[in-house]
């Protein structure tokens, strides 16, 4: 089981964020990605269509004999993680619960703030989390459809970000929240701009989140593992990989191997 390979998905090229952060938290893991680059984006599809595109994707990377799934993608963690968890005997972890534990912990105030795509906002899902942990904790939402598109035009910084970034943060300048989840994969990349819009609100990272609860299932399990060597990464689309490969640098700071390119 130890050395069997950690299996990550996302709706695209976004869970990179994921899997960086993984990579700094579990350094041996073997790791298999797979980016659902074909029918990408979920960020705005109905809770039917988004749990047969994550069943799809698990049956995939089952077949690939990981030992642990992380639903990198937060649309899809917000909207069939239950569902999947319900049906597959492997451990299955979405990013929703690590960030809102992690914002609970960093927030004073208990107003917090959080971002994503309209589905996992629609979803509630985050709230949930949330409210669930702390009666008391008040809750504001914004869903920012634009953010998606701009990362992955390598837009990350500068005037037109800042507008945007204005355009969908201003409301929670008069909600006095200590704290933001950044709610998508994607977001992380826009991170310096959006702290430098909300000074002094603490910005909670899923990604990361999610990677520290990876380690600590993992443990749980008895299945991390112990060889004395730098973990391995394949990574695998569904459409052609050409466009996936170009703005992995951009997520990674870095050159991938080419992916394999699956049906699922
Ligand atoms: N991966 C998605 C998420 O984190 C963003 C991209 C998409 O809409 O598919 O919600």
């Amino acid at each position: 089981m130890n050395n069997r390979p950690i299996g990550i998905f996302d709706s695209g090229v976004g869970g990179l964020t994921v899997l960086n952060a993984v990579t700094k938290i579990l350094p041996k893991e073997d790791i298999i990605y797979f980016g659902d680059t074909a029918r990408v984006p979920y960020g705005n599809k109905s809770k039917s269509t988004i749990v047969k595109f994550s069943t799809d994707n698990i049956l995939f990377l089952l077949r690939k004999k990981v030992k642990m799934v992380i639903v990198a993608c937060n649309t899809a963690s917000a909207l069939a993680l239950d569902y999947l968890q319900g049906i597959f005997n492997v451990p299955i972890i979405g990013v929703i619960e690590a960030g809102a534990v992690k914002a609970l912990e960093m927030s004073q105030s208990k107003k917090i703030a959080i971002i994503g795509t309209r589905s996992t906002i629609a979803s509630g899902s985050y709230e949930k989390a949330i409210v669930k942990r702390a009666k008391e904790a008040k809750v504001y939402t914004k869903a920012c459809p634009l953010f998606v598109p701009f990362v992955e035009e390598g837009i990350v910084k500068g005037k037109t970000v800042q507008r945007i970034v204005e355009m969908y943060l201003a409301d929670f300048k008069r909600s006095d929240i200590d704290v933001i989840i950044l709610g998508c994969t994607h977001y992380p990349l826009l991170k310096n701009e959006i702290a430098q819009y909300l000074k002094g609100v603490h910005i909670v990272d899923s990604a990361t989140e999610v990677a520290f609860h990876a380690k600590n299932v993992l443990a749980a399990h008895k299945s991390l593992r112990y060889e004395r060597r730098r973990g391995t990464q394949e990574f695998y689309v569904t459409d052609e990989p050409r466009g996936f490969m170009k703005l992995a640098t951009l997520f990674l700071k870095r050159q991938i191997k080419k992916p394999g390119v699956v049906n699922v």
